[in-house]
């Protein structure tokens, strides 16, 4: 019936299919590392940007979930969406947006949350990297 298959066909999909499932060199200075739970359930998701120093922007991304089928939908979805975005663009991605493209059920949209708060987690981490590795004027600067 093809309002069955329309109900849950991108959740299927990226559950199916996650894209851009791997991990990233996590000492790479550009590479920021996002490690988040989900309180309510328990589940784990870690996602890693690695950002191009020269345009600013998410050159690649890569996702580990141990979730369920909607967080890991969740996560491949928010990865295909970040690729190419500023650090800005990127903390705008609201869970709800993620949630609406998937149509998660109520009862799912904390597994979207984890997306959210994992996008927010790696961009913090990066920064966080950035300052401290920053080189300090030296007496030779
Ligand atoms: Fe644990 Fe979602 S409740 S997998
Ligand atoms: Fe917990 Fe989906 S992340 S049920």
């Amino acid at each position: 019936v093809s309002s069955v298959r329309s109900y849950h066909e991108k959740v299927l999909d990226h559950y199916q299919n996650p894209r851009n499932v791997g991990t990233l060199n996590k000492n790479d200075i550009n590479v920021g590392t996002g490690l988040v739970g989900a309180p309510a359930c328990g589940d784990v998701m870690r996602l890693q940007i690695q950002v191009d120093e020269e345009t600013g922007t998410i050159k690649d991304v890569k996702f580990k979930t141990f979730g369920c089928g909607s967080a890991i939908a969740s996560s491949s979805y928010v990865t295909e969406l970040v690729k190419g975005k500023t650090l800005e663009e990127a903390l705008k991605i609201k869970n709800t947006a993620i949630a609406k493209e998937l149509s998660l059920p109520p009862v799912k949209l904390h597994c979207s949350m984890l997306a959210e708060d994992a996008i927010k987690s790696a961009v913090k981490d990066y920064r966080a990297k950035r300052l401290v590795k920053k080189p300090t004027l030296g007496p030779e600067s």
